[in-house]
């Protein structure tokens, strides 16, 4: 199947980032959120994460106006009717997640894929939600979205060979690089990525060095790109403990139990980046 146009629920961080890649690779994308205000907020971040590419020389005013003519977005689930695959990209939240593959579910042509790009939610059981389980997939992207390259492609116990292929290819065609993944919580990356995360707010916790020292340590000691109290604020720390929930709730191994600093922030509205301030501040 040659997927064409694609719709998107969910304007958010992941959302729009999946409409940036989309809108570059020259595929048409409707944005659906609940609010006008949540749909112009995601627009925006398309407009300048596409912005960013005019000022490096990768593309023309041209190709930006073109590529974000691209992209649509609407209120309505039923203006996804005529799109060949539905990505789900909400907050990450099973029940809700389930109310909005039924909704999506009711609407969408016969042929239509469903894909759902949760962290870690079993796909075989937000599969079994709908009527299609042989149509539905995990298509995991990562943050941000127009820069990384991965596509994790998971298969539920029902994914049919031809839905997993089709998605696949479109992976490819947004110029990531797609992985099979077998359905299990947390996939491959976020298995290993987000208790190492969460290792790193129990090393705060317990006062072993500062947020600066910690990441300084896994920059420097470790090469990595960003340091992980960076990268919890760039995840957002309600992601990251409802991905920890869910590898806990799944494995029942102590070793996934979520940092109680970790908890305790997300309780006090600390969310990183998002809210503009977490380990780090961003205000401003
Ligand atoms: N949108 C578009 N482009 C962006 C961007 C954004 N939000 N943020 C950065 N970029 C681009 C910049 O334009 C720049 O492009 P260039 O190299 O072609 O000029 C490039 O990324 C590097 O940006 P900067 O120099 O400004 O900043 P950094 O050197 O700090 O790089 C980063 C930013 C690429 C995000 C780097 O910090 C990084 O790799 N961080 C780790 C990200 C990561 O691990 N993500 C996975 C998170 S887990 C996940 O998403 C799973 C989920 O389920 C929880």
């Amino acid at each position: 199947m040659n997927i064409k146009t694609i719709g998107i629920i969910g304007a958010g961080t992941m959302g729009s980032g999946i409409a940036h890649a989309c809108a570059i690779a020259g595929v048409e994308a409707v944005m659906q959120d609940v609010s006008e205000s949540a749909l112009e907020k995601g627009f925006k971040t398309v407009g300048s994460s596409i912005e960013r590419l005019v000022r490096k020389g990768t593309i023309d005013d041209a190709g930006k106006t073109a590529a974000l003519a691209r992209v649509c977005t609407t209120t309505r689930v039923e203006d996804l009717a005529s799109v060949d695959l539905i990505i789900e990209a909400a907050t990450e939240n099973e029940a809700l997640k389930i109310k909005i593959l039924r909704a999506v579910d009711a609407i969408a042509q016969p042929g239509t894929i469903i894909a759902t790009n949760t962290s870690s939610i079993s796909i075989t059981r937000l599969a079994a939600s709908i009527s299609r389980p042989e149509q539905f997939v995990g298509m995991h992207f990562f943050n941000p979205v127009p820069v990384m390259a991965l596509v994790e492609v998971i298969r539920g116990l029902r994914t049919s060979d031809a839905t997993v292929d089709a998605v696949g290819e479109l992976a490819k065609r947004l110029g990531k690089t797609p992985i099979g993944v077998k359905n299990s919580a947390g996939f491959v990356v976020n298995r290993i990525l987000c208790p190492m995360l969460n290792e790193a707010v129990f090393a705060l916790g317990e006062g072993l060095a500062s947020a600066e020292e910690i990441d300084a340590g896994m920059k420097l000691g470790c090469n990595h790109p960003i340091g992980p109290l960076a990268l919890c604020d760039m995840v957002g720390l309600d992601v990251l403990l409802a991905v920890m929930d869910v590898l806990y709730d799944a494995f029942k191994d102590p070793k996934y139990r979520p940092a109680p600093l970790l908890r305790e922030m997300v309780d006090a509205g600390l969310l990183g980046r998002k809210s503009g301030q977490g380990f780090y501040s961003y205000a401003g």
